[in-house]
């Protein structure tokens, strides 16, 4: 039975450019989640600056950990336990988050568990809230698609103990070329959302982009990257402001195929329980379309977040901990540090 009540994790994410704090409970119910964007500060760099990254989490976190117990009523009393990313991400930027929780750790007298943003990504699709429906836990293995600006991962998940890895990037995440695609057409960072939106304003069929097809299930983009650069520099200034949409919805085929593509083959090689799909790309319109109706034909049971939960986020971070509450997991605490690099499948 669905369940909205307490006690709730407290989960702080700060493991890149968004400061998020959240209040979830062990089913996943998202009381309360609160994240402050930095893309405003880091757009006229084009891209994050570290440095300024963990500046700003110094000087929101606590505030909006403040506001968001305040404003639900809870006390520290109420809490079950603290969640922080603590790997991977910006050193300066993890560090932040980390040794925040493990002050109100020592100063409530809580456990804290440290958490790989990757499961978090991997979780996310269960999590719900007041304008989202419940998931129940699926049956393993699931076949999960993990996309954002820093990966892009094909995991078999056997249990919550056990993620296998079939296959990731060899060069450039999905993410990270469209923010690329994105800076080369002068559209804004962070440049995924915005490279979906111009491509629904636009048609497909006039521009070629290549697609990799590699054996086995790792992906590639750099070879659609490359070819990218060179296509829009040679399309002459008129030409490419009227077509600007139409650049972009060829583009954003071109990643789909290519992830759809090693998606289906693993599908096909394992036969799981569920298809996921997770990560800040995944709120791109045209892949959940492309993924859902697909899964829909084959009758597949498919899961992913709703959009809110599918770029980075601390109610992810929260429902990892209650995994590992549930498997038994000890908390960190004192021994807890920020990694910035994290091993495959390094989730307990
Ligand atoms: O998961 P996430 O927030 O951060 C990382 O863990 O990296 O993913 C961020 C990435 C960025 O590269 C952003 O451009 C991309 O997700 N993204 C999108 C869309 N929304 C965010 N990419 C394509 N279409 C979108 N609608
Ligand atoms: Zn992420």
């Amino acid at each position: 039975m669905k369940s909205a009540c307490g006690p709730y994790i407290l989960a702080i994410e700060t493991s890149c450019d968004d400061t998020s704090v959240s209040l979830v409970n062990q089913e996943g119910y998202v009381l309360c989640q609160v994240t402050a964007s930095q893309d405003l500060k880091h757009q006229i760099f084009g891209g994050v600056v570290p440095e300024i990254a963990s500046r700003l989490h110094a000087e929101v976190l606590l505030p909006l950990i403040d506001t968001t117990l305040k404003n639900k009523n809870i006390s520290p009393q109420d809490l079950k336990a603290i969640a922080v990313t603590n790997r991977p991400g910006l050193i300066g930027s993890l560090i932040v988050g980390v040794v925040t929780a493990k002050t109100l750790g020592q100063v409530w007298g809580l456990p804290v568990y440290g958490i790989n943003h990757l499961e978090g990504h991997i979780l996310a699709p269960l999590l719900w809230d007041d304008l989202h429906e419940k998931n129940e836990l699926p049956p393993f293995n699931w076949l999960t698609l993990a996309v954002s600006g820093g990966h892009t991962s094909l995991y078999l998940v056997h249990s919550l103990a056990k993620y296998q890895l079939l296959g990731s990037t060899r060069d450039d995440a999905a993410g990270e070329v469209f923010d690329k695609f994105a800076k080369i057409l002068n559209l804004g960072f962070p440049g995924g959302a915005l490279v979906d939106q111009a491509a629904q304003r636009g048609a497909k069929g006039r521009y070629e982009f290549p697609v990799t097809k590699l054996d086995g299930y790792d992906f590639s983009f750099s070879g659609l990257k490359s070819a990218a650069d060179r296509l829009v520099r040679q399309i002459p200034n008129l030409e490419f402001e009227n077509n600007i949409n139409n650049l972009c919805a060829d583009f954003q085929s071109a990643v789909i195929e290519n992830l759809f593509y090693q998606l289906k083959k693993a599908y096909q090689d394992y036969h799981p329980q569920v298809v996921m799909l997770t990560g800040g790309v995944s709120a791109n319109s045209e892949l959940r379309v492309t993924v859902k109706n697909w899964a829909q034909s084959k009758k597949i049971p498919f899961y992913m977040p709703a959009l809110k939960y599918c770029t980075d986020n601390s109610a992810m971070i929260a429902l990892a901990a209650w995994k590992k509450i549930e498997l038994g997991v000890a908390p960190q605490n004192a021994s807890l540090i920020a990694q910035p690099n994290s091993e495959v499948g390094d989730f307990i």
